[in-house]
């Protein structure tokens, strides 16, 4: 049979109109964001897309007392891509609010939260200030990523409808950086701090000193910032922080809800010290400067009485301006230090962390010394059988876990990576977040583990950019590891979620990496 033309066209038309809506529908845009996007996952997540909520310049912030400080920092990562007003007030009194709310929640903790959007307000609550903090890093995911923006974008806010009650897996989440290898200004170490609290980091360990840099004020040891502290990797510009700057970075921490923990790696790693002050050698003589990247040849003079006068006085001193619970005293890698004299150290310097009130952590070498159970050993190694972590652990310590082969942010990414190091692995985006750390060390389980933290060691790594693109996108996927429920871990869904993040970090000006696992946005 021949069709006329018109008839032709006829049935062309129509066959149009019926599939034009047809494909329209089958293939919607995906959401930009929802609260199954968030990035660590949460414990539970329902979206409910006809309760997304509208932010108009008639918004307020209404805060319950004890809420304040995070109100502002609220507000502070609102208004510059808003430009609205977003008053922060006691009681909304019918105006459209995000509240922040304190309240007694068992199912939460002390870090966890209840976030509600709705389209007549949005209510974040949880038991601390801690919990309403984090909970705002998941409320500041569900708007458009142009939110992060640094100047006033003309556009509707709308945050994406639903409810998130979410807590963390472990309580210690956090990220270390070695501003020993390279000097990091206080500035720059605040902008990690803002990097990484977005995904509840909750701990910054400062690596302080090492063979190539002192990079603290140390009063009754002038010379240990003022010299040891000239030095870098490569000869390049080192630096330090005063008592005052340090302090200063302590607090900035304190208002992103992150405790600073503080490393003097010690008895090797010591040669920035030992060039320094003659008199911390056994024989009296100051060694040379090094600032290449050997490791293992350094060790503090163990049968000197000045050598504890030094310690106590470090400890004594750093103690006094760290509010956090945590001294960190190194341990690692003592190959110049025999076994029994690591040993001696060990006992001796501990017992001086306790008596300044802290509590020791330290690299996993130190749960060779029988550590008292408050003491956290910090597991670096590939995983599997470690006699004397287990005992740690079997004893009632908790291993925070940075297995070098997935956690450290200094590895290359593949062999082409411009920056970092390959001795223990090279580590794609996916191999930094498929493992486990309840699974990772023969008898360490979940209960015995205190968290993770992704160490950014800076032997390579000279700028701020360059933090950003080690630590990008791997960093996130650390903290989901430490923050979600073990139930939540999933590649595909976690690839998926995490190519949303890259609009933000654009928006936000971080150097990332875009590695090929992801179909970035
Ligand atoms: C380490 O990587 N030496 C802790």
């Amino acid at each position: 049979m021949r069709l006329s033309r018109a008839v032709l066209t006829a049935v062309v038309v129509s066959l149009a109109a019926v599939a034009m809506p047809a494909s329209a529908t089958a293939a919607p845009a995906a959401p930009e964001r929802g609260v199954t996007d968030v990035v660590p996952a949460p414990v539970s997540a329902k979206a409910d897309p006809k309760s997304d909520f509208r932010l108009t310049p008639f918004t307020v912030i209404a805060a319950d007392r004890g809420a304040g400080q995070v109100a502002d920092y609220l507000r502070g990562l609102l208004r510059p891509a808003t430009g609205y007003p977003l008053p922060v007030v006691p009681h909304a009194v019918g105006l459209p609010a995000i509240s922040l709310r304190l309240g007694h929640d068992a199912r939460i903790g002390t870090e966890g939260y209840e976030l509600k959007v709705a389209r007549d307000g949005v209510t974040l609550t949880a038991n601390t200030a801690d919990g309403l903090f984090e909970g705002v890093q998941s409320l500041r995911q569900l708007l458009p990523s142009a939110i992060e923006a640094k100047r006033v974008q003309h556009r509707t806010w709308t945050v994406a409808g639903g409810t998130i009650l979410d807590y963390p897996r472990f309580a210690d989440r956090g990220a270390m950086l070695d501003v020993a290898r390279h000097f990091f200004k206080p500035d720059q170490v605040k902008l990690y701090i803002d990097q990484i609290a977005q995904y509840k980091v909750n701990t910054l360990h400062l690596h302080l000193a090492d063979d190539q840099g002192w990079r603290i004020e140390i009063k009754s040891w002038p010379k240990l910032a003022t010299v040891g502290g000239l030095t870098a990797v490569d000869g390049d510009p080192g630096g330090y922080y005063t008592q005052a700057q340090y302090k200063d970075i302590v607090a900035y921490a304190a208002s992103r809800h992150i405790t600073v923990i503080p490393e003097i790696d010690m008895p090797g790693h010591t040669n920035a010290a030992q060039s320094t002050y003659a008199e911390l050698n056994c024989d009296g003589k100051a060694v040379p400067v090094r600032t290449d990247t050997e490791v293992g040849y350094s060790s503090l003079c163990i049968s000197s009485p000045i050598t504890y006068k030094f310690v106590e006085d470090v400890v004594r001193e750093l103690a006094a301006i760290t509010p956090g619970p945590f001294l960190h005293i190194g341990g690692d890698e003592a190959h110049s230090t025999p076994p029994a004299d690591y040993l001696a150290f060990e006992q001796k310097v501990q017992p001086i962390v306790a008596k300044y009130g802290k509590r020791v952590t330290g690299w996993h070498e130190i749960a060779k010394s029988n550590p008292p159970a408050s003491a956290v050993p910090q597991y670096w190694d590939f995983g599997g059988d470690n006699a004397s972590v287990a005992a740690a652990a079997a004893r009632g310590s908790k291993i925070l876990m940075s297995p070098a082969n997935y956690a450290y942010l200094d590895m290359k990414y593949d062999p082409s990576t411009p920056l970092g190091q390959d001795w223990a692995a090279l580590i794609e985006v996916r191999n930094g977040y498929d493992w486990d750390p309840a699974s990772l060390v023969t008898g360490v389980g979940e209960n015995q583990v205190a968290g993770v933290e992704a160490p950014l060691w800076t032997e390579t790594i000279r700028t701020s950019d360059d933090i950003e693109y080690m630590a990008f996108p791997r960093l996130p996927g650390i903290a989901e590891i430490g923050w979600s429920p073990r139930a939540t871990h999933n590649w595909d869904a976690y690839r998926t979620r995490l190519a949303k993040q890259s609009p933000r970090w654009t928006a936000q000006g971080i150097n990332f990496y875009r590695s090929p696992q992801v179909d970035w946005r």
